[in-house]
């Protein structure tokens, strides 16, 4: 976290990047705006909505929006092959000129990061435990514009201020509105906002 927050620096206004993580996979299904990710039926079905624009608020066209979040048991599909469908919760979305996304998940759980090896140990001896509060993954490209690899939280997870990784930042924190909408429980309205290449904070 620390050399993401020193290597990532952005204006004021821009979406801030957080940890990357071990469960990205690169080449997930490219699917169309709308479209559902979760592949095992489990969880609150989640609308997930927003635009990509620049830091004057202009759409960007052609922004890439690969996207992962657990399951309803805390799991990435790649830590369950055989039980979870192959990309389950993930995909590639790709704006066009009104720079708008949307996509069809969960809304995601809090889960505990892997803790039976020294990593279990060391926050065991710091007194901490190894939860992450809820959240979804993103990682955003566009031509002209800083990678931003970061995720949105549930601001009401138990453990927001006290993720085992330190990922969280306030701006990060996105609305989960009940929507109640058919079978579409949640839906969390989000922006993200590029800085241009070769511009720091
Ligand atoms: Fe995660």
């Amino acid at each position: 976290m620390l050399v993401d927050a020193i290597n990532n620096r952005r204006p004021h206004g821009a979406t801030e990047n957080t940890v990357f993580g071990p469960f990205h996979v690169v080449g997930a299904p490219e699917r169309e705006m709308g479209e559902h990710i979760s592949l095992d039926g489990k969880g609150e079905s989640c609308l997930f909505e927003g635009r990509v624009i620049d830091l004057h608020g202009n759409a960007v066209a052609g922004a890439r929006i690969d996207v992962w979040s657990d399951n309803s048991d805390g799991f990435y599909d790649v830590q369950q092959p055989g039980i979870q469908p192959k990309w389950n919760n993930r995909g590639i979305f790709t704006t066009g000129a009104d720079g708008k996304y949307s996509f069809v998940g969960i809304k995601p759980v809090s889960y505990p990061i892997p803790h039976d090896g020294p990593v279990g140990k060391m926050l065991t001896e710091l007194g901490r435990h190894p939860y992450r509060p809820a959240h979804m993954h993103f990682l955003v490209t566009a031509p002209g514009f800083q990678k931003v690899v970061t995720h949105t939280f549930v601001g009401d997870d138990l453990y927001i201020t006290s993720d085992a990784v330190f990922g969280v930042k306030q701006t990060l924190v996105a609305p989960f509105e009940r929507v109640n909408k058919g079978k579409t429980i949640w839906r969390s309205p989000f922006d993200f906002v590029l800085t241009p290449v070769g511009i720091d904070e």
